[in-house]
């Protein structure tokens, strides 16, 4: 039997603690990993406990920016030769009233949120194989908004209709998919006012947030054959947040 070439999957955000358990479920797979993130220092650390750079490229990629996606995609080149799978998670969560929004803090909610998405697809989008996957982690703001979050919100809805677009135009050689996260307990949702956070919790019908490994599990059934029928979806991961 012929053997099975070794998958490549690029993660972005990856010094964040949704995307390491990404990467940590997908090394366990024998995937191999090219890590991004802006965090240079956060993601080298956590790069070198998955083992030497022929299995894990560690990469500073800001994706707000195209050239710095274009990088990510010649290193993934010289690397690997192909890309399999696209997991979209750099965000930035930023609490603000319509009031105290300025237009930096507009354009780089934006930047990092939609654009960072579509940069980082664009460049990689010559690599990608024939039944490769794109996961781009939206919000449950995104779907039905989120006071003080108006940016964000609006990015991430931009991000439910980038995945829907290009779900599209990349088909039949790519699925193209979305996940919406609820309440999920990383330092990302710590910054979240406590009367906030647990009056979404009390109206959460499993009570409680949710793990990083939660939402990791569904980006790995997203990637597999098991979702080999799926292009365009957004999945909800929220204990049932969004039907309250
Ligand atoms: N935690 C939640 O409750 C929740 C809910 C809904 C959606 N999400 C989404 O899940 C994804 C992962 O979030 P998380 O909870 O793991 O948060 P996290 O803060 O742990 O991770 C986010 C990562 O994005 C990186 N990042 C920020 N700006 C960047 C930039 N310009 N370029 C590259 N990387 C950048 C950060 O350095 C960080 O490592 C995000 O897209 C977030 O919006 C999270």
């Amino acid at each position: 039997m012929p053997q099975q070439r070794q998958q490549v999957a690029v993660i972005t955000g990856a010094a964040g603690e949704i995307s390491q358990q990404i990467a940590l479920l997908f090394s366990k797979r024998n995937i191999k990993l090219v890590l991004t993130d802006i965090d240079e220092t956060s993601l080298g650390r956590f790069a070198a406990t998955l083992g030497g750079e022929s299995d894990c490229l560690a990469i500073r990629h800001d994706v707000a920016k195209m050239e710095d996606a274009e990088r990510v995609a010649e290193s993934c080149r010289g690397a690997f030769g192909q890309v399999d799978y696209i997991v979209n998670a750099a965000g930035l969560y930023q609490h603000l009233s319509l009031a105290e929004i300025g237009e930096e803090d507009w354009r780089k909610s934006m930047a990092i949120n939609l654009d960072g998405v579509f940069f980082t697809i664009q460049a990689l989008r010559p690599l990608l194989s024939k039944g490769s996957s794109i996961v781009n982690i939206a919000s449950l703001a995104g779907q039905r908004g989120s006071l003080n979050h108006t940016p964000y919100a609006t990015a991430k809805g931009g991000v439910l209709t980038l995945t829907r677009s290009l779900a599209q135009e990349l088909a039949p050689r790519t699925r193209v998919n979305a996940i919406s996260p609820g309440l999920i307990d990383t330092r990302m949702m710590e910054s979240l006012d406590a009367a906030k956070r647990q009056a979404m919790i009390s109206s959460t019908p499993l009570q409680r947030l949710g793990r990083p490994d939660e939402i990791a599990s569904v980006v790995d059934f997203l990637c597999s054959d098991a979702a080999s029928f799926m292009t365009g979806e957004s999945l909800q991961v929220n204990g049932g947040l969004y039907i309250n």
